[in-house]
């Protein structure tokens, strides 16, 4: 028998309160429900809109806190134990559950799964010393990246190889921990596809999105992606058998490398709202946001019909190095969203809003959020 759906009134838990989190709090709120959030920080940006346990992510009494005061809890990070997942697990329904994360949030099981099921990725060889990275080096060959098993985000706890003799400076720079090697993929482009999967198994995803990366970090991203409707079908399909695989229940977002001869590669799966699912929110009548929410909820997914296209570029820390900088320029460009997440310190890198710009092509919608991010720029150098 299915589990009944949790509706407005009730109340969602949510691990993490970074922006991700702050997002689906808002849509959640907008339609009724009480949400409560578990993050470290007490003035985390998920705080302006949500009740919030502190509480350390490897601390299961704070999660299991955050549990007992909720119906459905969900997350917005792939980095909480499986240990503290399973405790929250065993109290109340979590979407998606500690076993979709288990497989997730280890690149090795992440790489694993994706064999087994048949799906497309790039060369990669489990890293456990250094001897078995100068193996890996001789047999897949550089340019490659070696990557932390767990705990990296935004190009984070990765290490390039250019040449053989890179690979101890790159295994101590790692901290000596359990690794993936992976080929370096010579891409064409780099593709994401957001989907949700309700608890009834339904699945809608959003058009397959065109991501650009500086530094490992998302800059910007560009929806529809500018290819051809074939490789867009063939990305959703892939996505798609990867959902149904991991019996995911929330929102999936599978990124892909297209190589210049036309592959589709897996790159990575995270198991949650992505920042290059952003334009969803206002380009979509359902956001991935709210995807989310009713997915874990139990209720019917909404349309995610795309009113335009659209483009999203992020606004990082380095944007505030003169201080918070003057965004009325933004502004006046009429088709311009302005994000900000409300995080109290810049720092390079982070990530502090976005902005997403809906126009009546996407290579429009991607000049005019450039042109806007190259003015928060220019007045960040003066
Ligand atoms: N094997 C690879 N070949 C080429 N580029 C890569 C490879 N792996 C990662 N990258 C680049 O680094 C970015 C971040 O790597 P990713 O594995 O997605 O880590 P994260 O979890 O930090 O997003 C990718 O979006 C891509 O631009
Ligand atoms: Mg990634």
């Amino acid at each position: 028998m299915k589990a009944p759906a949790i509706t407005p009134g009730q109340t969602l838990g949510i691990l993490g309160g970074g922006q991700l989190g702050k997002m689906i709090a808002i849509e959640a709120r907008r339609m009724g429900y009480r949400v409560l959030v578990l993050d470290p920080d007490t003035a985390c940006p998920a705080a302006e809109v949500a009740e919030i346990v502190q509480g350390a992510w490897s601390d299961p009494t704070a999660a299991l806190e955050l549990a007992i005061g909720c119906d459905v809890v969900t997350l917005e990070t792939e980095h909480v134990p499986y240990a503290v997942l399973a405790e929250v697990e065993r109290v109340r329904p979590l979407r998606p559950s500690a076993q979709v994360l288990k497989t997730i949030q280890d690149r090795f099981n992440q790489r694993h799964f994706l064999h087994r099921h048949d799906l497309p990725q790039t060369r990669w060889a489990n890293i456990e010393s250094l001897a078995a990275l100068d193996a890996a080096v001789a047999e897949l060959g550089v340019p490659a990246i070696l990557k932390r098993r767990t705990g990296g985000y935004d190009g984070r706890a990765q290490a390039r190889l250019y040449a053989p003799m890179d690979a101890a400076a790159a295994w101590q720079a790692l901290g000596e921990a359990p690794c993936i090697f992976e080929a370096f993929v010579d891409f064409a482009a780099e593709l994401s596809v957001v989907l949700a999967r309700s608890t009834h198994g339904e699945i809608r995803f959003f058009a397959t999105a065109e991501n650009i990366h500086q530094n490992g970090i998302l800059h910007t991203t560009v929806a529809p992606a500018r290819f051809s409707p074939p490789i867009r079908a063939a990305a959703e399909d892939l996505a798609t058998r990867a959902a149904v695989a991991l019996e995911i229940v929330g929102v999936l977002t599978v990124e892909f490398f297209l190589t210049r001869d036309g592959r589709l590669l897996i790159n990575e799966l995270a198991p949650r709202v992505h920042n290059s699912g952003h334009v969803t929110l206002g380009a979509c009548v359902t956001s991935q946001f709210e995807q989310q929410l009713r997915a874990v909820c139990g209720l019917p997914l909404g349309s995610q019909h795309q009113h335009a296209p659209a483009a999203m570029v992020n606004l990082l820390g380095e944007l505030w190095a003169k201080g918070a900088p003057n965004f009325v320029a933004v502004l006046a460009e009429p088709r311009a969203h302005l994000h900000l997440y409300g995080k109290r310190e810049a720092r390079p890198g982070r990530k502090m809003g976005h902005i997403t710009v809906l126009a009546e092509d996407a290579d429009e919608a991607l000049a005019v959020a450039q042109r806007l991010h190259a003015q928060l720029a220019a007045q960040a150098r003066v």
